[in-house]
């Protein structure tokens, strides 16, 4: 019999909704709801990834030993009860439309849990907040670390700080809804005409083309006029400027006066204007940050943090926090947002309720499913699809470098999904950085994406320094795209399809215990081009959830204008299968 424990967290109804399973006290598998329902940020009860997770260890539902859910509804409902009552009859609308959600499902978790998947087990709920630092700092490498969690809003909580040691994790101090960074930077992403939940992060990218000199932008001043921040990081928000708090909208009249135009149309050409308030919204929100990691820090002594929130995919940010404050080491978890509180409230039980010593340390982001050679092989004879099969990986690796160093769009597809939203050598589109038209390629064949949004590269860990000024040791979450650096100036003009307009990069280094077919992949390519740096971007459509299952992989290239497919050991050619090909186009969604 199975002596071993197994814990179940679940994340959902909000954000990205995701299931992750640990076996004592392991991460053994993971993954958000999207990939298999293909609806990008899926916030429905995940039940197909708790099935994958259930499968993936050959366990029935029963044999969990515990379920934890990644937030407590009832005390998040308070606060929804109080935010509607305190602006009522404004906010009469919006509350009785949220109201059906909470009654039927947000509410009722243990029952849909019973009910859907057969589950004879207690849920256990523990704070959002609590399930984000957990996420963080207990699969981190430090045995003590300060933790710092900043996200939208949780139940009642935007921001809070702690510190964390062993298996126990004390939050000190926290800033309350409606007082939120999260909800300033998303705000000005649907200012912007971007949606939100979703497109922060171009945003982000959009940034670097505005004005980044705080005397001369105009909306650097004028930003900091709706928010009162004080030396130790503790912000108030002015919310005369914002409407979130009972309406659904979230931008106030008064914030478009005072940023000198109305809401931007969804895929409005953005002009200096949006890209200046865009460099002021990240300066501001970077000062924020500095100003309390810098607190916290006094506080807690500690030369280790930890991140975890949605505000910690700020990658752009994250690659200075070494550099700005004391610091010395910084660990973030790939899914560092809401999908990735499924592992934060699973380890949670495991290690502080139930008193297990930690023996893990996230080190590898797939977690995701995986399909067989002859899962694969069948999928293309099924289907009628012309492939090659490699003789071995050798061959592979030197077809595939060869290929990409002639400028084709390759579509990558090899074991175990990903988890979190990068892709990250599992599930990605590879090509080639040096190649000045290869942004317009991709942008044209394949992504259809806005043109100021940069493509990420992707080197092998020791050679990062050679091209990239990051941070010596490199943190491990450059491992996981969640750092920017700037490119040294030399090699711009050599690798310029992921070189940003500052001259930055958002790269991923890879190791190769991680994953050796890519990193030999890259070698080889290097062998070729004398760079062995590669342009790794999600294998998806603008819009889509990055693929899971050789059909969306295949779907994905005949809809676009990927050049070849290599799943498993085998390479198919979109020529070769023009019968299936059709427009993705016209369906790529924001
Ligand atoms: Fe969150």
């Amino acid at each position: 019999m199975d002596k071993s424990t197994y814990v179940l967290g679940i994340s959902c109804f909000y954000h990205d909704a995701s299931a992750a399973l640990l076996k004592d006290g392991v991460i053994v598998a993971a993954a958000e709801e999207e990939r298999f329902t293909r609806k990008k940020h899926d916030t429905s009860f995940p039940a197909n990834a708790i099935k994958y997770c259930l499968k993936s260890q050959n366990i029935k539902i029963n044999d969990l030993d515990y379920v934890g859910f990644y937030e407590k509804p009832f005390l998040k409902f308070e606060r929804v009860l109080y935010q509607h009552l305190d602006s009522f009859p404004k906010s009469y609308k919006t509350f009785v439309s949220a109201l059906p959600s909470w009654f039927n499902e947000k509410l009722r978790v243990t029952k849909i849990m019973k009910k859907k998947m057969k589950c004879k087990k207690p849920i256990l709920f523990i704070e959002h907040h609590l399930a984000h630092a957990a996420s963080s700092f207990l699969v981190s490498p430090f045995k003590e670390a300060a933790i710092l969690t900043i996200d939208g809003v949780g139940e009642w909580t935007t921001t809070t700080y702690g510190f964390g040691k062993d298996k126990d994790i004390t939050l000190l101090k926290e800033i309350r809804f409606p007082h939120s960074i999260g909800l300033l930077y998303s705000t000005i992403t649907a200012y912007l005409g971007f949606s939100v939940n979703n497109s922060e992060y171009k945003v982000m990218g959009l940034s670097p083309y505005g004005n980044m000199n705080k005397k001369t932008n105009p909306y650097y001043r004028k930003l900091k006029k709706v928010m009162d921040v004080k030396d130790d990081g503790s912000y108030k928000l002015d919310m005369s400027y914002f409407v979130y708090h009972y309406y659904d909208r979230m931008p106030s009249k008064k914030l478009c006066v005072l940023l000198e135009g109305p809401i931007s149309k969804r895929g409005e050409e953005m002009t200096q204007r949006h890209k200046d308030i865009a460099a002021a919204l990240q300066m501001i929100t970077e000062e924020i940050i500095t100003k309390i990691l810098n607190h916290v820090h006094n506080e807690t002594k500690s030369k280790n943090i930890v991140i975890a929130g949605g505000v910690a995919l700020n990658s752009v940010y994250n690659g200075k926090i070494l550099k700005n404050t004391p610091f010395k080491k910084i660990w973030i978890q790939p899914n560092s947002s809401d999908g990735g509180t499924s592992i934060g409230v699973a380890s949670y039980i495991y290690h502080t309720l139930l008193g297990n010593e930690r023996n893990y340390v996230f080190n590898n982001a797939y977690l995701g499913p995986e399909f067989s050679t002859s899962d694969v092989k069948k999928f293309l004879e099924d289907s009628e699809i012309k492939y090659s099969e490699f003789k071995n990986e050798k061959e592979l690796v030197k077809t595939t470098a060869k290929l990409i160093s002639e400028s084709n769009v390759i579509g990558w597809f090899q074991g175990r999904m990903e988890w979190g939203p990068r892709a990250l050598g599992a599930r990605s589109i590879l090509s080639d950085p040096t190649n000045p038209k290869m942004q317009e390629v991709l942008n044209s064949k394949v992504k259809h994406r806005e043109k100021f949004r940069p493509f990420a590269p992707v080197v092998c860990a020791e050679d990062a320094g050679k091209y990239f000024e990051c941070d010596k040791p490199l943190p491990d979450p450059v491992d996981y795209m969640l750092m920017v650096y700037p490119i040294k100036k030399k090699w711009h003009s050599v690798i310029p399809a992921v070189t940003h307009v500052d001259g930055s990069g958002r790269l991923q280094t890879i190791k190769r215990n991680q994953n050796s077919l890519y990193y030999d992949l890259i070698k080889e390519f290097g062998k070729i081009s004398g760079i062995p740096i590669l342009i790794n971007t999600s294998f998806n459509i603008r819009g889509e959830p990055i693929v899971c299952t050789p059909y969306d992989a295949y779907k994905c290239m005949m809809g676009t204008g990927i050049d070849y497919l290599i799943m498993d050991k085998f390479i198919i050619k979109r020529e070769d299968n023009l019968k299936h090909a059709w427009d993705s186009e016209k369906y790529a969604k924001d």
